[in-house]
């Protein structure tokens, strides 16, 4: 197809955004952490909008970087703008080129004898501490050290907290990054909980692991991503250059007035997962401190963190919302009307200013579509692609098409005591298209 001049294809065409799951065949760099929906379903929506290589596309909540990566094997330009530094990195080195596949064996040796070169044993606290024994920690904390030193910015410490400082960071920084998260990750068995998003605290960190075997595995993982980047032998040129991964928030993502063509995107959901402490071990390895992790935890939209300061309800999110909200306040179980209402509160008001702002940074007749899950409180359903193509029509669009495919209710509520209400509950994935 000429992606300058697409004719688009029909919205029945287009295939589930469920994660295709294959046993067979290994993961691919990032897979490991939450994504979306399906490179399929993104590659069909870019064909359904008609977008090519002149226009700009639009992930507000880009997450792994679905979105991302797709369009940009595409020749698509696009901005993928996610509030967490630790996804944003994933996101990332999901646009390493092939072309840098031979030189990663060297680099990643250069890497580890340069962190073993340079381990240092001082005495202030890490975040890595919280989990690995003092040498373990020391180590792995040099192994970072030694990726920013040679790929990122010798000699200097940018930190991760900064849109700038994750400008910095080339797609090649990111994946060793990655590779390292994965590192981590893998000796963390132990302290995992029965919620998958959640990593049990402990007082002192005890997983203590020699730097050989920290080593081999750095190397086993990172020889599985070169694999990963040898079976895209025909990409030879790094299509990083298409790709804008920036660090921001859905509500204020700095692009100018009418920017973009088209969004595609799946927006957090209405079920308290806490993304943050999702990717705990990736922040730490980032160095992000507990207040700066505190604080993520507050700006992420569906996080299970209430502030202090609720947002007042608004009448523009609807009325489908506004009756949500009062079964929720009526609801006679615990705290409905205290946490959970504040919860469901914070959550439509975030939602409310991202597709403001979706919409002011869009071009007039720009269309954005957007992948919407449905759960539920206690007994009540709540259709979230209900909600959202309501406040919508609020906001100005004028028009919402909706097409629906139903998904196991893997996860629709993340709080185990709630799934007495909802057994055999089917949810339902939809494809909202605003124009
Ligand atoms: C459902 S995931 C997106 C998955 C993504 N579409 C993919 O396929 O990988 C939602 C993402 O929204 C991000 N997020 C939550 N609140 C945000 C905010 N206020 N601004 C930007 N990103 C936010 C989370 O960090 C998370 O990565």
């Amino acid at each position: 197809m000429d992606r300058e001049c697409g004719t688009g294809a029909r919205l029945a065409s287009i295939r589930s955004p469920k994660l295709a799951r294959s046993k067979s065949s290994p993961p691919t760099p990032g897979s490991k952490y939450y994504a979306g929906f399906d490179a399929g379903f993104v590659a069909d929506v870019i064909e359904y909008l008609a977008l090519g290589h002149l226009s700009l596309l639009l992930d507000p909540w880009n997450g792994a970087g679905t979105t991302t990566k797709v369009a940009a094997d595409l020749g698509i330009p696009s901005i993928g703008i996610d509030i967490n530094p630790a996804v944003v990195l994933i996101a990332k080195s999901k646009l390493l080129g092939s072309g840098v596949a031979e030189s990663l064996d060297a680099l990643t040796h250069e890497v580890l004898a340069h962190a073993r070169s340079h381990v240092d044993f001082s005495s202030t606290r890490d975040q890595l501490d919280q989990r690995f024994t003092f040498g373990t920690s020391r180590y792995l904390r040099s192994i970072e050290r030694s990726i920013h030193h040679l790929l990122v910015a010798p000699g200097r410490t940018l930190g991760f907290s900064t849109p700038e400082s994750l400008d910095a960071i080339s797609s090649l920084a990111a994946s060793f990054y990655v590779v390292l998260f994965e590192t981590v990750r893998s000796f963390l068995g132990a302290y995992r909980s029965s919620n998958p998003t959640w990593f049990k605290s402990a007082s002192v960190g005890d997983v203590s692991v020699a730097k050989d075997r920290v080593d081999s595995r750095f190397r086993a993982i990172e020889a599985r991503h070169h694999r990963h980047l040898n079976g895209l032998a025909t990409v030879t040129e790094t299509p990083e250059g298409r790709a804008i991964l920036r660090l921001a928030t859905s509500t204020a993502t700095g692009i100018k007035d009418g920017a973009v063509d088209a969004c595609i995107t799946s927006p957090p959901y209405c079920t308290r997962i806490d993304y943050a402490m999702m990717t705990r071990p990736e922040l730490a390895v980032l160095g992000l401190g507990q207040k700066t992790v505190r604080e993520l935890r507050e700006s992420i939209i569906g996080s299970p963190t209430v502030v202090k300061s609720r947002p007042a309800e608004d009448p523009s999110w609807g009325p489908y919302v506004h009756d949500f909200l009062s079964a929720v306040k009526a609801h006679n179980s615990k705290a409905s009307a205290t946490y959970y209402l504040n919860y469901f509160v914070q959550y439509f008001d975030g939602m409310h200013r991202s597709l403001n702002e979706v919409r002011r940074v869009l071009k007039p007749g720009g269309r954005s579509a957007i992948v919407v899950q449905d759960s539920y409180y206690k007994e009540i359903r709540f259709d979230l692609g209900r909600a959202l193509a309501e406040m919508a029509m609020e906001c100005g669009w004028m028009e919402v098409e909706r097409m629906d495919f139903a998904a196991p209710h893997r996860r629709a509520n993340m709080n185990p005591s709630a799934r007495q209400y909802r057994a055999g509950a089917v949810a339902t994935e939809s494809l909202l298209i605003l124009s």
